[in-house]
């Protein structure tokens, strides 16, 4: 599927988005869905102040949990109408619509204390989501910043095969859901290391801090 025709589906999504992850929030692949958010939220540490970008912020799920915190948000998607969602319900956000493969609109020394994303990068296979998180930390976070990443996510390899088994009616092999061994392998052959969390049965959370310290 195009960029284009993804965006659209996200498009058509937002109108039931909110409705949509609190009736599918048992079973997969949206098991756990409000405690993998408190879990990033947890994780990122917010404070007053903060600067925290959230990418692919959907309707602003997420956002509010740094909102609530009094940290100064930023939010990007290629969804028009998720990021309408997100003015609508907190309009304090700074909004950039944007494709997180495509050209990138923030000023290239723009960083952020915080880089946070919820069930997003599952859409990009493990080279994309790589090489996306070291641009991210390595030009959009600042020195002794942390990432916080959950998503639709298993501890292993071996866990992910045989939940694709059991699942086998509803996995969508068109996305590329985390396996944690491999991702953090991969970070670690560009320089990164990710700490990883499991919060459900389909859910992970992972912490990357440019300067190595530990979640
Ligand atoms: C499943 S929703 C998650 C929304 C929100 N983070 C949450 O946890 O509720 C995925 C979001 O990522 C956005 N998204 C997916 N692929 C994207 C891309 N390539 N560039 C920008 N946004 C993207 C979608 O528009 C959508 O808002």
């Amino acid at each position: 599927m195009h960029d284009s025709e993804r965006e659209l589906l996200f498009d058509e999504w937002a109108e039931h988005y909110d409705e949509s992850v609190n009736e599918w929030s048992r079973g997969f692949p949206f098991e756990g869905y409000e405690a993998v958010l408190d879990e990033i939220a947890r994780l990122a540490h917010p404070k007053p102040g903060l600067s925290v970008l959230d990418v692919g912020i959907g309707t602003g799920r997420l956002a509010e949990r740094f909102v609530n915190a009094g940290c100064e948000v930023w939010g990007m998607d290629f969804s028009s109408r998720m990021l309408a969602k997100v003015h609508e319900k907190l309009p304090q956000v700074e909004l950039v619509k944007a494709d997180l493969l495509g050209h990138w609109p923030l000023p290239s020394d723009r960083r952020f204390d915080r880089i946070v994303s919820a069930y997003v990068f599952h859409e990009f296979d493990l080279e994309s989501k790589t090489r996306l998180i070291s641009t991210l930390a390595g030009h959009h976070l600042v020195e002794h910043g942390r990432m916080v990443i959950g998503d639709v996510s298993f501890p292993s390899e071996y866990v992910r095969d045989q939940a694709s088994e059991k699942w086998a009616e509803i996995w969508d092999k068109d996305e590329s859901y985390w396996a944690a061994d491999e991702a953090r392998e991969a970070l670690h052959r560009v320089g990164l290391e990710a700490y990883y969390h499991q919060v459900s049965i389909c859910g992970g959370v992972y912490v990357i801090e440019i300067d190595g310290e530990q979640a």
